[in-house]
């Protein structure tokens, strides 16, 4: 029965997990990843054509026939590939452009968070500095300072002082640090209190939570250092108790849901809210309009549903049909990252160990940032390399499975923090 060809778009660890998901279906014929990783190379075709180009990847669809084109980032939704694959009779799962403004416009997703009567930091849009510093003047620090569009995870500066909150106005507006994202930028209110993430699938009218998981922003250890796409990720993740999830159904996605709806937008795909809990209640931080990246490591190694009638389900309009079946044992994922990074990071070094790890029991390799280098060797081109998974009976077991397996491997600079999990670990203890 197995007759789908699908394209999976992205080259990070994200997409080396979905692509080693959509593989186990038996509905599946064909996975061909663009650009892929070398990791994703040694399972599955790859291709080089950029994440972000979407024409090439419309005509690259229509010409080898996929019957399903599976999108991993954002810049790609916030582009409209989905909606250009539509375009041309092509099925694919994330939202189109205009649910994508989710994530690639903070300006309009406070509007609708406001008009949807959903919780989220006080703020005010502005694209003329004056009016941002006048704003500020009355408002005062502690402040946090956003661009409005895409910035690769850096365009947001929690300020404590007036003086950090004027810079980073006038890098963003005046000197366009980010570019056109930077064309307006939004001023909030900071909040305090714990930051959860919560990831669900949506067909545009129901909602289904994924199980529960939580990533670690930060280089350092014990949250300390410069912001990054992530360190890690387990799940479940504990501080997402039942009564809190139900609240943040009920109280933000299915309003979000709803509002995108009555102005015309059936968004279909994964909704990432970015929450700060305090006392019980979520205000929402930011959202992402795909799964992130690790979190979808953990969450696709405890997916035991196949993952195409799960995406048929969103896409067809089906999702209230269908339940989830997850593994109850945790998950959890150590990224290795390059030198330099959150920075420029070091590439070409090679890696060693990659396969003695792959020989743990229940750990999967998954690869970000490499390449093949010379002699079959694979090589670091990327800030985060890979991200070492494993299943294990609770979370304190995977995480030390995870951490077994990072044992193994080795390249020059390699960094990673020896925390992950802590957050977790310590509340259950
Ligand atoms: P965002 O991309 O909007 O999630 O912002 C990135 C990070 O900045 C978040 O993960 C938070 O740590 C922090 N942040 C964003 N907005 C706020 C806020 N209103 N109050 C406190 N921290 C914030
Ligand atoms: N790990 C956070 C993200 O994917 O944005």
């Amino acid at each position: 029965m197995s007759s789908l060809d699908v394209l999976v778009v992205g080259g990070g660890g994200r997409e080396h997990a979905l692509a080693w998901k959509l593989a186990q279906s038996p509905r599946v014929r064909r996975i061909v990843c663009a650009p892929g990783n070398a990791g994703i190379a040694r399972e599955t075709e790859c291709v080089a054509v950029p994440a972000e180009d979407v024409a090439a990847l419309a005509d690259l669809a229509v010409r080898e026939r996929f019957g399903l084109v599976v999108v991993g980032p954002e810049a790609p939704l916030t582009a409209g590939l989905v909606d250009a694959l539509a375009a041309r009779g092509i099925r694919a799962f994330g939202p189109t452009r205009d649910g994508a403004q989710l994530e690639g416009s903070k300006a309009f997703t406070k509007d609708l968070l406001r008009d949807a009567g959903v919780a989220t930091a006080a703020y005010e849009t502005f694209d003329d500095p004056e009016a941002a510093h006048a704003y500020l003047a009355r408002v005062g620090a502690p402040i946090v300072v956003k661009a409005d569009g895409l910035a690769a995870g850096k365009g947001v500066v929690v300020a404590e002082t007036v003086a950090e909150a004027r810079e980073a106005i006038d890098s963003i507006l005046r000197d366009r640090l980010f570019g056109e994202a930077g064309a307006r930028v939004v001023l909030e209110e900071k909040l305090v209190g714990e930051e959860v993430s919560f990831l669900a699938l949506t067909d545009g009218r129901s909602v289904l939570p994924l199980a529960t998981s939580q990533d670690h922003k930060r280089i350092g250890d014990g949250d300390t250092g410069p912001n990054t796409g992530g360190m890690g990720a387990y799940s479940p993740a504990p501080i997402m108790t039942p009564e809190l999830e139900r609240e943040v159904v009920a109280r933000v996605l299915q309003p979000v849901v709803a509002k995108l709806r009555e102005r015309g937008i059936v968004y279909k795909g994964v909704l990432y809210a970015g929450l700060m809990v305090s006392e019980g209640r979520a205000s929402v931080l930011e959202f992402n309009v795909r799964f992130g990246d690790p979190e979808c490591q953990p969450l696709l190694m405890r997916l035991r549903s196949d993952l195409v009638d799960v995406v048929d389900a969103v896409i067809d309009e089906r999702l209230h049909e269908i339940t989830l079946d997850w593994d109850p044992r945790a998950a959890a994922c150590v990224v290795l990252a390059a030198a330099g990074y959150p920075g420029t990071p070091a590439k070409g070094a090679v890696i060693r160990g990659l396969d003695v790890a792959a020989r743990e029991p229940d750990t999967v390799v998954f690869h970000a940032g490499t390449a093949g280098g010379s002699g079959g060797s694979v090589v670091t081109s990327g800030g985060r390399v890979l991200g070492v998974t494993a299943l294990g009976e609770t979370i304190a077991e995977a995480v030390a499975a995870a951490y077994r397996a990072t044992a193994h491997i080795h390249f020059d600079g390699m960094q990673f923090r020896r925390d992950i999990g802590r957050r977790a670990l310590s509340r259950s203890a």
